[in-house]
């Protein structure tokens, strides 16, 4: 996500906010830009680092100011994409963190007025919303009111206004915090980026807009009402900032996913003109690497459940060399990074074997996006720790949404059947937030687990490949040896390298094989392995009586239960790795991005 900084006092702002804002590089981001008030307002801005940014302007004069790190979600990175944006008059400029739902219905109506927009930015709208209600009213406080009344969505916004030195901080489900100093206030996205100045930070609540001056802070709720903030002393060092308090990357990307989840139910379509029709497919083909491959597979199921039509799901690195069949399929080309090396030449390779293809990405503007002929952006945000957390659990919605949307169009998926899975898809954040709410118990099975030095993940239908990924996970972090099986599978080899010192985690979420793994996993048993279950919480005494620990989770659908399980799978993970010593954020011998092939 964005990064926001802004100051307000008596030193020259410009190298100010530009240091503040180096301390949130960490988390990733592609644009960046400053905005000054003297008299007038400057604004500097482009793609590419804060270092870049630096060099190309000029000495700005000034004591309030803003400024931004983008990570690209409307509009690819670019200069004119860049935040700050001003208004038609350049009286605001404002920077953005978060989404505007509706802004395309605002942005028509106010282009309808004659507003001229310089970005393809959902971000643009809320300066020139503020702008035409400026017009009308003649005051700003009442303006910005009136304004985020019609904003929907998420958003962590600063105003300035030209010969002003007050800065508007307004808050709606993305955080922003006030620091407070003497004869000078700084507002940031993240505490790192006040660390070096104040220690006391007023969190902003939901709803809040503050008016915050060098001598003061004015904080009320959208009708006006004053609301009473207390300040905080904070105790953190700049490396325990960054991570938000969590002690890794990884554990802080894990609590994010209710957030990232439900960001991604929002996520957007960029189709081409010649809307396809979706009647006419007739197979599907999925192609990626590592965890997104993960995805992929779980996606097989999803999408051969919903569209009965087959669904094949190759490595990328397998793909490109298999014969050059002409491609009758549509390809998906799922990768978070965009920039896997084997998935772009996947994506090269469908194409040019005549299929159509569709990316599944988290970083808009990335190689992939270039390659395929539809892009769907999953809406995770950065993602800092090596293993895929919540980039992969967004994943899975986006195929989700592709699976419910193709159903409804082909007519292959009645509308109430969609509409029921789809209202069972939106509880989804909030049944993760519950399995976040049992860390500690998911902890203690971690210390079940802290000495083992081989174990199996098995599951069966969708959680077969859920059983995958949390091997995957538990091997890179914890460098326990973990293979990931179809549980039908393991009297077929595997139950030969079963003793009493090697775990087996089983995913037994009731469906139509929950009683076939019950079957399974009393194989298991009888070979001594220590057992972990993973299951609904209503089926907690059943499975009790056939494991050694449980860890449950609340009930969904079948089709939606890679999500929650999965969450506890890496939460499971994290905690044997972190007892183990591990270092988890960076795994040895692994990149984030793999861009060799
Ligand atoms: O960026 P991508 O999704 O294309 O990355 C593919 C894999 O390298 C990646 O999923 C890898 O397996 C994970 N980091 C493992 O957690």
């Amino acid at each position: 996500m964005c990064g926001i900084v802004g100051y307000t006092g008596d030193r020259e702002a410009q190298e100010l906010l530009l240091s503040s804002l180096k301390r949130l590089e960490y988390r990733g981001y592609d644009s960046a830009g400053i905005a000054i008030v003297s008299g007038e307002i400057t604004i500097f801005k482009d793609k590419g680092n804060i270092n870049n940014l630096s060099k190309q302007i000029p000495k700005m004069k000034g004591r309030t100011g803003i400024a931004h790190t983008r990570w690209a979600t409307h509009g690819v990175p670019m200069k004119n994409n860049s935040h700050p944006f001003s208004d038609c008059t350049s009286r605001f400029a404002l920077v953005h963190n978060g989404i505007i739902e509706n802004y395309q219905e605002i942005k028509d109506e106010l282009m309808k007025k004659g507003h001229i927009f310089s970005s393809e930015t959902d971000s643009e709208v809320i300066v020139h919303l503020i702008e035409d209600f400026f017009k009308e009213i003649g005051d700003t406080e009442k303006a910005v009111r009136a304004t985020v009344k019609r904003l929907e969505g998420s958003y962590a916004i600063l105003l300035i206004e030209k010969e002003s030195n007050r800065i508007f901080a307004i808050r709606n489900r993305s955080p922003l915090v006030i620091g407070l100093g003497d004869g000078e206030n700084f507002i940031a996205s993240d505490v790192p980026a006040l660390l070096e100045h104040t220690s006391s930070v007023i969190y902003l609540q939901e709803g809040d807009i503050a008016e915050v001056t060098p001598e003061r802070v004015l904080i009320t709720d959208h009708d006006g009402n004053a609301m009473k903030r207390e300040a905080q002393e904070i105790e953190w060092s700049l490396e325990d900032a960054e991570k938000g308090g969590y002690k890794h990357f990884m554990l802080k990307e894990i609590f994010e996913q209710p957030s990232a989840i439900q960001d991604s139910m929002r996520g957007r379509w960029v189709e081409p003109a010649d809307r396809y029709n979706h009647r006419s497919l007739r197979s599907i083909k999925i192609v990626a690497c590592g965890t997104s491959y993960h995805a992929g597979l779980t996606g097989k199921y999803i999408l051969e459940e919903i569209l009965k039509i087959p669904v094949t799901v190759e490595v990328a690195s397998e793909y490109r060399y298999s014969p050059p069949i002409r491609e009758n399929s549509t390809v998906i080309l799922i990768t978070q990074s965009g920039e896997t090396a084997d998935t772009i030449a996947a994506a090269v390779e469908a194409r040019r074997r005549g299929g159509r293809t569709i990316a599944i990405t988290n970083v808009v503007g990335s190689t992939i996006t270039r390659e395929v002929d539809e892009v769907i952006y999953t809406q995770a945000g950065p993602e800092m720790g090596v293993a895929a957390t919540k980039t992969f659990t967004t994943q899975l919605v986006a195929l989700y949404q592709l699976a419910l949307r193709y159903g409804v169009e082909s007519g292959r998926l009645d509308y109430d059947d969609a509409k029921e899975i789809e209202r069972e898809l939106r509880l989804i954040p909030r049944k993760v937030r519950a399995v976040l709410d049992s860390h500690e118990d998911i902890e203690k099975v971690a210390e079940f687990l802290r000495k083992a030095e081989n174990m199996f993940f098995i599951g069966r239908n969708i959680n077969y490949p859920t059983a995958m990924e949390g091997a995957l996970k538990m091997k890179e972090i914890s460098y326990i040896h973990a293979e990931g099986y179809p549980a039908g599978e393991l009297k077929h080899g595997p139950l030969a390298l079963l003793t009493s010192e090697t775990p087996v985690l089983a995913i037994a979420c009731r469906n139509a094989t929950f009683e076939k793994m019950l079957g399974n996993i009393r194989e298991v048993g009888a070979r001594e392995s220590p057992i972990i279950v993973v299951g609904f919480k209503k089926d907690r005494r059943i499975l009790e009586r056939y494991a050694d620990r449980v860890i449950d989770i609340p009930e969904t659908i079948p089709l939606l239960s890679p999500i929650p399980v999965s969450v506890a799978l890496q939460l499971l993970s994290y905690y044997t790795a972190d007892m183990r010593g591990a270092e988890i954020d960076r795994p040895r011998n692994l990149a984030k991005s793999v861009t060799v092939e």
